[in-house]
């Protein structure tokens, strides 16, 4: 009996041991993007995204296994300017089967630099944990001169496993720099930083392996968002018009001829309309579709009942969301209401 508990009290110790030393679980997923791009030559700027795989990417930044323990997926293989609804449903749901049923400590997402802010802010609003979702790519394709996927890949992983970036939302890391979901925008099309976040900031940063963050979103995310992509297999049809002088109503007549469920409007100044888009806007509100205001402008919020009356047309202002991120927002709140106040609610809330 004592040789047995002798024993048992050895192999419990072994395991507290081990345990204690075990790496997080971090899963990579790929995406495709300049990451994983391949240019003519190492100095030429011409590039095609979303050639190499998982592989390459993980053997060109071995030092992310001193981090964590790192296994990896390839999800799809495209240039982020082709991400959709089917990829952003499947992403979303692997993304929770892995935290949730698959005991993962993290998720990093590689993925391209065009849409990453969209995808992002869809996964903000649907992954139901808390651990630490970061998306990573580079403006510079794999095999460039001074590539800057390899350190955006390795810090991303160092965000993963810090315990600095649970209960964050989904965060994207670039540039040794950390952005939330909500406010993180690409501002420059070629520049290795070009993501910024918005009036507020970035939310953190990375540095010598380490997460450091500066501040916490305010608004609503991840574990603590209502919205469900896990029984849907597509989303309400949303579409984009921009505004600017003596502007055509045809792109935004097409979305109402086509039957869309809603229409954001990217509009001059604080989410203004050429009067002849204005009228087509009313009526296709009466008809059941609904209108966000929003802006072109870089900053500044879309206000409700501004130079706008929203609440005689119905219409939900962005706030502050950008065009691309409003419709993302409005796509989700469908599935939920058709309710114009209702939605306005969550725009103040996500
Ligand atoms: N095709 C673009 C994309 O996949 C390249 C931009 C990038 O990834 O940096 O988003």
């Amino acid at each position: 009996m004592k040789q047995l508990k002798s024993i048992l009290l050895v192999a419990t110790a072994l395991l507290v041991t081990v345990s204690l030393n075990a790496k997080p679980k971090i899963r990579i997923i790929a995406t495709g993007g300049t990451i994983a791009g391949v240019s003519t030559t190492s100095a030429s700027s011409a590039y095609t995204a979303g050639q190499v795989g998982i592989q390459t990417l993980l053997d060109a930044v071995p030092q992310i296994l001193n981090l964590a323990d790192i296994s990896g997926e390839q999800l799809v293989n495209i240039g982020s300017q082709d991400m959709n609804d089917e990829v952003w449903l499947k992403l979303s749901k692997r993304v929770n089967e892995l935290l949730n049923k698959e005991g993962y400590d993290g998720v990093v997402i590689t993925h391209g630099t065009d849409t990453m802010e969209e995808t992002a802010y869809f996964l903000n609003l649907t992954v139901k944990s808390d651990k630490p979702v970061i998306l990573a790519g580079s403006m510079r394709p794999s095999n460039a001169i001074s590539a800057d996927g390899p350190a955006n890949l390795y810090n991303a992983v160092a965000a993963a496993v810090s315990p600095n970036c649970k209960g964050m939302g989904v965060l994207c890391c670039m540039n040794n720099q950390l952005l939330d979901a909500k406010t993180v925008i690409k501002t420059h099309t070629i520049d290795c930083d070009t993501f910024e976040g918005g009036p507020s900031g970035i939310i953190g940063y990375v540095y010598n392996g380490e997460a450091h963050l500066l501040q916490s979103p305010i608004n609503r995310h991840t574990k603590n968002s209502v919205f469900d992509v896990s029984k849907l297999e597509e989303l309400p049809k949303v579409g984009i018009v921009y505004g600017y002088a003596n502007a055509s109503p045809l792109p935004m007549k097409a979305f109402v001829d086509a039957k869309f469920d809603g229409i954001v409007l990217a509009g001059v100044g604080d989410g203004n309309f050429y009067k002849d888009v204005f009228e087509v806007a009313v009526e296709a509100q009466k008809e059941g579709i609904q209108i966000v205001r929003s802006s072109r402008c870089p900053t500044g919020p879309t206000c409700l009942n501004s130079e706008v009356d929203d609440e005689k047309y119905h219409f939900v202002a962005a706030l502050d969301l950008n065009p691309q991120k409003a419709r993302v927002l409005l796509m989700l709140a469908l599935t939920k209401t058709r309710d114009w106040q209702e939605i306005q609610k969550f725009f103040m809330e996500y």
